[in-house]
C-alpha cells in the first residue's frame, strides 16, 4: 500500500472524532464518516458536538487546512480511502448484557459493498471476542476477488476527558491479526506514537479483541474491590481513603482507580464488564462470569448506599426535602452522561419525594436532557441554598476547591455526603458541616 495512505473513520462519536482529528495530526488526509448528518455539519464545521478538552483545536487547524473533511456518504469513503477504521459504537443491548454488534455489521458491510480497490479494515470498537473472525467471513462474498482487503483489529483505549492525549500518546498500540503489509501499513500511520517509544503488541484477532475488554474489566474490579473494602472500613470505623494511599505505595498495586466512593459510570466499563460477563459465560468460562458479575454488583451497590446515607441524613425519609447534588457527569472532565451514578442517585432520590437540584459544571444541558423531571441550577452556590442535605457525586476541581465556610451560611442544616472521598471533611466539619463519606468512619 501507498507509503501515505488515505484514511477513514467510521463513526464520529468521542473514538472516531478524536481519532480523526488525531489521524489528520498525525499527517494524513481523512475523512469522518456517520449516519448523523446534525452531526456531521457540526464537525465540518469545525464544532465538537460533545466536551472534550483539546479537541475543538485539532479539529479546527485540521477541518482548515483541508487535511479532514466529513460526510455521511459511506460509499464515496470507501472509494476515496485505503485505511478504513471503524469506530462505531457497541452499545449494551436492550435485553441482555450482550453487545448490540448491529453498527459494527452494518459499517464493514456497508462499506464492503462499496470498496473498488485494495483496503486495510482496521476495526477500532470494543467488541465480543470472536466477532472479528466473524465479520471477516461476512464480508468475504461481498469483496471483488482481485481486490486484496484485509480485516484486522487495533483497539483502542482512550478515556474520555483525556481522549486526545491518549489517542496521540497511548500507553501502547495493539495491532490483531495483521498480515506483514497491514502491519506496516499500521506501523507508517502510528510513526509518530511508534517514534515516541509507544510500545507496539503484535496479537491475533481474539487476544487483540481481549486485550480491550480484559483492560476495562481490570480497572472495573480495581474500583469494585476498593469499595468492597470501603464498606469494611465504614464498619469498622476505619477511612478507606488513607488505607488507598497506603496501599498505591505498593508499585504492584498502584494509587490509580482505588478511589472509592460512587462507583464507574459511563459508555464504557458498566456495558464492557457485563459483555464480558456473557460472552465468558457462552464461553464456558463460568468463573470469570461470576467474577464479572461480583464487580458489576458491588458497583451499583455504591449507588443504593448513598441514597441510603442521604436518607439516613435527613432523619430516615426524603420526603419533601431538598437535595442538593453537585455534579451530573459519570466523572469529572465530561459531559457524558451515559450511565452516570451521580444522576442515578439524584433520579433515585426524586423518585422517593426529594426536591433535587443539580449542578454541573458541564453536563447540565445534557443531565436535563436526559431527566428533565429534576431541578437544575447554574451555580454550586445556587445548588447548595436552603439544602437538607448536599451530596459530591462528581468530582469536580471546583466543588473540591469551593469554600465549607461560605457555602456554610447559604442552609440552615449544612450537611455533605461525600460519595467520591475527595473532600477535606475535617475542614468542612471545622466549618460547620455535618459530614458523612462513603468508606469513611462518621
Ligand atoms: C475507560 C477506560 O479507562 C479507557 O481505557 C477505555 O478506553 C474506556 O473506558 P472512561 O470511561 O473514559 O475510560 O473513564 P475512566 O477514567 O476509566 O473512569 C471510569 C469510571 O470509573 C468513572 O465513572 C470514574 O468516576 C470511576 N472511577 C475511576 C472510580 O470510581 N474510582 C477510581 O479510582 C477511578
Amino acid at each position: 500500500m501507498d507509503s501515505n495512505p488515505r484514511v477513514s473513520v467510521i463513526g464520529t462519536g468521542y473514538l472516531g472524532a478524536t481519532h480523526a482529528a488525531a489521524m489528520a495530526e498525525l499527517g494524513f488526509e481523512v475523512v469522518g464518516v456517520d449516519t448523523d448528518q446534525a452531526k456531521i455539519d457540526a464537525l465540518a464545521a469545525g464544532k465538537v458536538p460533545f466536551y472534550e478538552p483539546g479537541l475543538d483545536v485539532l479539529l479546527q487547524r485540521h477541518t482548515e487546512s483541508g487535511r479532514l473533511r466529513f460526510t455521511t456518504d459511506l460509499a464515496e469513503a470507501a472509494r476515496w480511502a485505503d485505511v478504513h477504521f471503524v469506530c462505531v459504537g457497541t452499545p449494551q443491548r436492550a435485553t441482555s448484557h450482550a453487545a448490540d454488534l448491529s453498527y459494527v455489521e452494518a459499517a464493514v458491510t456497508g462499506l464492503a459493498a462499496h470498496l473498488d480497490h485494495d483496503a486495510l479494515i482496521v476495526g477500532k470498537s470494543t467488541v465480543p471476542v470472536g466477532t472479528a473472525a466473524r465479520l471477516r467471513e461476512l464480508i468475504r462474498p461481498q469483496v471483488p476477488t482481485d481486490l486484496r482487503v484485509e480485516l484486522v483489529w487495533n483497539p483502542e483505549f482512550l478515556r474520555e476527558g483525556k481522549a486526545v492525549h491518549d489517542t496521540l500518546h497511548p500507553d501502547r498500540i495493539v495491532l490483531g491479526g495483521t498480515s506483514p503489509e497491514a502491519e506496516a501499513t499500521l506501523r507508517t500511520l502510528y510513526a509518530g506514537p511508534i517514534a515516541e517509544g509507544t510500545p507496539v503488541v503484535v496479537a491475533d484477532l481474539p487476544t487483540a479483541e481481549l486485550v480491550k475488554v480484559s483492560a476495562n474489566a481490570f480497572l472495573a474490579t480495581k474500583i469494585s474491590f476498593v469499595n468492597a473494602i470501603a464498606a469494611v472500613c465504614e464498619a469498622a470505623g476505619a477511612d478507606v481513603t488513607v488505607l488507598a494511599d497506603a496501599l498505591g505505595h505498593d508499585v504492584r498495586i498502584g494509587r490509580q482507580f482505588l478511589d472509592a466512593g460512587l462507583g464507574f459510570g459511563g459508555g464504557c466499563l458498566p456495558k464492557d464488564i457485563r459483555a464480558l460477563m456473557h460472552r465468558s459465560r457462552e464461553l464456558g468460562a463460568h468463573r470469570a462470569a461470576a467474577l464479572l458479575q461480583q464487580v458489576d454488583e458491588i458497583n451499583m451497590a455504591q449507588r443504593g448506599r448513598t441514597v441510603a446515607m442521604a436518607v439516613e441524613a435527613c432523619g430516615g425519609s426524603v420526603l419533601n426535602r431538598r437535595v442538593g447534588v453537585l455534579g451530573a457527569a459519570f466523572k469529572p472532565g465530561t459531559d457524558d452522561v451515559r450511565d452516570s451514578p451521580a444522576l442515578n442517585v439524584a433520579a433515585a432520590l426524586h423518585l422517593q419525594g426529594a426536591q433535587v437540584t443539580v449542578y454541573d459544571p458541564q453536563a447540565g444541558e445534557t443531565a436535563r436532557r436526559t431527566f428533565p423531571t429534576l431541578g437544575f441550577a447554574t451555580s454550586t452556590r445556587e445548588a447548595v441554598e436552603g439544602t437538607d442535605v448536599v451530596l459530591l457525586l462528581t468530582e469536580w476541581d471546583e466543588f473540591l476547591g469551593a469554600d465549607p465556610a461560605q457555602l456554610a451560611g447559604l442552609t440552615a442544616h449544612p450537611r455533605v455526603i461525600d460519595a467520591r472521598g475527595r473532600l477535606d471533611l475535617g475542614r468542612w466539619s471545622a466549618a460547620g458541616w455535618e459530614v458523612r463519606g462513603l468508606g469513611r468512619a462518621a
